[in-house]
């Protein structure tokens, strides 16, 4: 089959979160399983260039309709991990993609459904034809509505499109404008069975047209898929997804098990693997002493994230103290967009300059989150609401306990070593209910508490996690069937 992945993000090129990794890992796996896959995003200047292999040009003459008008784009291609990418670039004094962030202005919705838009030319002007495009996000929620409102004559009668959610937060919300930018009715689009947006007959939800147009679509977890359904997580949409029921099903997300393996991982300080574990302490040291923590007795409580409000920054925040207070060291790797979160975290690493149990990094760091992962002992997940989640799952491959809320993904994933119905065997972290500190503190405790008296305890839990068969092989089998049942056979 030839699929082709349209996204935002792709790892390691262009990846903010956890988008990045789901791109990259069922690309990789549908391709070692013999499938053509491509990817294909935008240009932007922040790509990681270092880690594109032979980029060259591949279409030179693009236009792409923008209003009254054309763009002038060119498509590069270019390997990145042994996948075919393709890179949109357009010549426009707006700048689409000339920036330094893969997110972040006012205008997005303008600029991702341009590149909705460019897709869709450059697959027709290439010749390609793939057999499915797989969109992700709301960024990709417009090119469903071209394609099958405007662009399916013009050689794409056979394409079908599988639609992924991966965070009901963000819907791309907008004015009609952005419609009449791509040429579509608006008249014929702003209805409620549409594109309007659930909660504003004014505004325009591309995640919904996304929805409503695609052949299938699928969000990341089962838990998730029925939380945005039927609770406050669906943000407006839940009746939507409730009308399409029968194109729409959960597929929890897998990790790339070559990237993400203690046993060869290039970024960390030693390796080791089930057999191995006490080597794992090695990873320790390193960690504890590029981030200035003292040797001491004492187990290390890691968070990895974006800081979001969706991970919970009230609890992180308070993570840091209530582990201190435990007598347990702290790291954090932590990206913030929002001033105020960053202020508040930066207020925190000052506060705690001194302390000798206590290093919080803010920023984006790919190989430091690797020897985090190695070193710590546990990580810390209070998410609000989280679609799937990957830090637990890659951290339970590193012998890292998770200590998670029960949301989304992390309910799928981790079952708690006293309250699981689970057998002991599978039992992997600790998961608590409430957004509280009390309920944070609860699990803290009982995963403290067990590193300290009973070790050979918290062992068998890190080899429980380790043990788990998180990779892609099962979800992207789930996602050839989903191809499967919309394709078009010749
Ligand atoms: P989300 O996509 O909501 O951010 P996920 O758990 O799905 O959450 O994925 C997060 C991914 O991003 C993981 O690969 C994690 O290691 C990585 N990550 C998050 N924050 C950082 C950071 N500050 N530095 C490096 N990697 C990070
Ligand atoms: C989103 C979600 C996260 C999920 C990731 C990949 O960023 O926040 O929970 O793991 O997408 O699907």
């Amino acid at each position: 089959m030839y699929i082709l992945m349209a996204t935002p993000e792709c790892a390691p090129v262009a990846k903010a979160g956890g988008l990045g990794d789901f791109v990259q890992g069922l690309s990789r796996e549908l391709a070692a399983q013999g499938h053509q896959v491509e990817i294909i995003l935008p240009k932007y200047d922040c790509l990681r260039y270092d880690r594109v292999q032979g980029m060259t040009p591949e279409h030179a003459d693009l236009w792409v309709p923008f209003y009254e008008r054309a763009v002038h784009c060119d498509v590069e291609v270019g390997e990145v991990d042994g996948l075919t990418c393709y890179f949109i670039d357009a010549h426009s004094e707006h700048g689409f993609f000339n920036r330094g962030a893969i997110y972040g202005d006012a205008d997005d919705p303008d600029r991702f459904t341009f590149f909705s838009h460019a897709i869709l030319a450059f697959l027709i002007a290439s010749g390609r034809r793939p057999d499915i495009i797989h969109c992700n996000e709301w960024q990709t929620g417009l090119l469903p509505v071209l394609l099958f409102e405007r662009y399916t004559a013009l050689g794409l009668e056979k394409t079908r499109v599988c639609y992924s959610l991966h965070n009901l937060g963000h819907q791309g919300w907008s004015t009609p404008t952005v419609l009449e930018m791509n040429g579509l009715d608006v008249g014929r689009l702003m209805t409620p069975d549409r594109l309007q947006d659930p909660g504003n007959s004014q505004a325009v939800n591309l995640m919904k047209g996304g929805i409503v147009f695609s052949n299938f679509v699928t969000t990341v977890s089962p838990r998730y898929a029925w939380e945005i359904q039927h609770s406050d997580q669906g943000v407006g949409l839940q009746g939507v997804l409730r009308t399409h029921d029968r194109k729409f099903g959960g597929v929890l997300n897998g990790i790339d098990t070559t990237i993400w393996n203690p046993a060869t991982d290039p970024f960390i300080a030693a390796h080791y693997d089930l057999e191995q574990l006490p080597a794992k302490g090695g990873n320790k040291r390193a960690l504890r002493e590029r981030l200035g923590l003292t040797d001491a007795p004492k187990p290390i409580v890691a968070v990895v994230s974006r800081l979001d409000r969706q991970k919970g920054i009230e609890l992180i925040r308070h993570g840091i103290d209530a582990s201190l207070a435990r007598d347990a060291q702290f790291v954090l790797l932590g990206s913030a967009q929002d001033p105020a979160i960053n202020a508040l975290f930066w207020d925190a690493k000052q506060a705690l300059a001194e302390h000798p149990d206590v290093h919080l990094e803010l920023g984006y760091d790919e190989e430091l989150a690797h020897l985090i992962y190695a070193g710590a002992d546990m990580i810390l997940i209070p998410s609000v609401y989280e679609p799937c989640g990957l830090t637990q799952m890659i951290a339970m491959r590193y012998g890292c306990v998770p200590i998670v809320r029960r949301v989304g993904g992390l309910a799928d994933t981790v079952f708690d070593a006293n309250y699981s119905d689970r057998p002991y065997e599978e039992r992997n972290g600790y998961v608590f209910d409430e957004p509280t500190f009390e309920g944070l503190e609860s699990a803290l405790d009982r995963a403290i508490g067990l590193w300290r008296d009973y070790p050979d305890h918290f062992r068998q839990l890190r080899l429980n996690g380790m043990r788990m068969d998180n990779s892609w092989a099962r979800p992207a089998q789930d996602y050839l069937n989903i191809y499967e049942h919309i394709r078009v056979r010749a």
